[in-house]
């Protein structure tokens, strides 16, 4: 793999497991140093799906596989201090951030490790219920936090430092849920929607210092936690649901030079699930 981010650091948040992992992982391939940010760093031994992908204890191991730096920290980016204090710790650690893949998040209601241990629902989280006119307050408030808040909490710490250095590539995380309204998997959509319209506003405000702002809005992967969705298979184009692999290389898209001249777009990653877009 060309070493096309060689001297570059990566912030991966979320990165202990699923998508976040392979965007560390795709990263790390590329040179680049990476620092990892997740609330439960051993997420992954959740399922046994992203159990079975692991090659090393962690994913901060895996990365250092590639001969680059990789450091992970243990924080809930649901909180602002607690989300600037991991930033300041990236930057005393690795000297810099060029890249942050805000990927933390995900229609998660409670997480495993959240659940009483031998409830019957211990062994995975628990995915959101709550309809536009009935959501409870506690997860109204999860999920914005979680998806949301969590996003420009991380924007926002990295953005000084890039200002300063006059470069910086940041990529959001929305969804397909986020692009359609049903009425089910609410406010994940709503939140997955305002990270699209806060990424066209951070890219505006972040284009003259040179800073690139994009969003992508992955459909319908395949991760532990959303187990296999093959079966959704006919309602898309490609006729397959989309693999971790698939989203990474958008991001190598918007982390790379390619895409200098792309700021605050979404780039839809569904294999053409959203067939109005
Ligand atoms: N898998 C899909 O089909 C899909 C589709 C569209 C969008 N997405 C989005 O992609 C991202 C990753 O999805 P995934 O399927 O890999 O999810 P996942 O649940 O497998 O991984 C999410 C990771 O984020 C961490 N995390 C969650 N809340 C956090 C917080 N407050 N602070 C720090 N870390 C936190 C979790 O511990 C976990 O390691 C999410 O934002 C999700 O909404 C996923």
């Amino acid at each position: 793999m060309e070493q096309k981010l060689k001297g570059k650091v990566a912030v991966i948040t979320g990165g202990a497991r699923g998508l976040g992992r392979g965007y560390a992982l795709r990263l790390a391939s590329l040179g680049a140093d990476v620092a990892i940010i997740d609330r439960n760093l051993r997420s992954g031994d959740v399922y046994e799906f992203e159990a079975k992908l692991r090659t090393a204890e962690s994913v901060a191991v895996e990365c250092q596989q590639f001969n680059v730096r990789a450091i992970e920290i243990k924080a809930d980016l649901t909180s602002r201090d607690s989300t600037f204090t991991a930033i300041e710790e990236v930057l005393a650690e690795l000297g810099r951030i060029d890249i942050a893949v805000c990927n933390a998040g995900g229609g998660t209601a409670q997480f495993a490790d959240e659940i009483e241990a031998g409830g019957a629902d211990a062994v995975a989280d628990l995915n959101t219920r709550g309809t536009p006119a009935a959501c409870d307050e506690d997860v109204l408030q999860r999920v914005i936090n979680t998806n949301l808040n969590s996003c420009m909490y991380t924007c926002m710490a990295v953005s000084s430092h890039m200002i300063k250095q006059s470069s910086g590539k940041i990529v959001t995380v929305s969804s397909t849920a986020g692009l359609e309204a049903g009425s089910g998997y609410h406010p994940y959509g709503v939140a997955k929607a305002a990270i699209i319209h806060y990424t066209r506003s951070l890219a505006q405000e972040l284009g003259p210092h040179n800073i690139n702002v994009n969003c992508i809005a992955p459909g319908i992967i395949r991760t532990g936690r959303l187990g296999d969705r093959q079966y959704l298979s006919k309602y898309i184009a490609l006729r397959r649901e989309g693999t971790i692999e698939d989203c990474a290389r958008v991001v190598e898209f918007l982390v790379t030079d390619l895409s200098n001249y792309v700021t605050g777009k979404t780039i839809t990653i569904d294999g053409g699930q959203c067939n109005q877009r």
